[in-house]
């Protein structure tokens, strides 16, 4: 199978110093990648900047903001058997980004953003027989939030990841994840490793390719 992955963040440049980013450190991502890797699959991998190793055999595009992720994820999606997108693109992006770096000269600063692609959303009309994965990252209604994006960006699973709980989500090697899929099974996952999660993860993939 070929599976194409994204991980990290997105960073989106305010100046040349300075951008809005996330919390994301790729660990979840690149443990997809190892994960797809180890079970015999072919792996490409989209990732923001992160500190972490390449995973040896993955074909590596590092990209910095949500367009450039969007690029990536357009020139490799027909290659692709499934789409991963554990990555945490932004939401927003600066309107306009200044040449040259901003003066501290004001007690505050108005800063205007203005929505960032939506990845999984301007892929989708490209879908055709390939599996989707997107995770929800979520404080509050975890389960439906999660059902609510795996409707509208046309998932096949949604990895229902509580990012409130302490050692799940953002940083951590561990996640509590529910996997939602769109045939309406749920599986809730205990605390696990972000290596054991990736693993249910691709074991789902395969299984559904059967
Ligand atoms: O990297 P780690 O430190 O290991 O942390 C892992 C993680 C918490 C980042 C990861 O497990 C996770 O939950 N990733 C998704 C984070 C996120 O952006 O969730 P969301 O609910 O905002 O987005 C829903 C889905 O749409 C995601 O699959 C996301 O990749 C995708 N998306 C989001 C925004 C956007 N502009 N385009 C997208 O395609």
């Amino acid at each position: 199978m070929k599976v194409l992955v994204t991980a990290g963040p997105t960073h989106e440049p305010i100046d040349p110093v300075r951008f809005i980013g996330n919390r994301s450190s790729g660990k979840m991502g690149y443990a997809l990648a190892r994960s797809a890797l180890r079970r015999g699959h072919e792996v490409v991998l989209v990732s923001g900047p992160v500190a972490l190793a390449r995973p040896e055999n993955a074909v590596l595009v590092q990209v910095k903001t949500a367009e450039e992720m969007l690029e990536a994820v357009r020139q490799h999606i027909e290659w692709c058997d499934a789409l991963i997108m554990a990555a945490a693109v932004a939401d927003w992006r600066p309107r306009c980004i200044k040449a040259e770096k901003i003066k501290k000269r004001d007690a505050s600063m108005l800063l205007r953003l203005e929505p960032a692609p939506d990845i999984l959303r301007t892929i989708a009309p490209r879908k055709g027989g390939r599996i989707f994965v997107g995770f929800a990252a979520e404080t509050r209604n975890l389960k439906e939030e999660a059902v609510k994006k795996m409707e509208s960006k046309q998932l096949n699973l949604v990895v229902a990841n509580d990012v409130g709980e302490p050692g799940s989500g953002f940083e951590s090697d561990t996640n509590r994840v529910t996997l939602i899929s769109s045939d309406g099974r749920t599986d809730e996952l205990p605390l696990m490793t972000k290596d054991e999660v990736a693993e249910r993860i691709v074991k789902w993939i395969e299984e559904r390719r059967k």
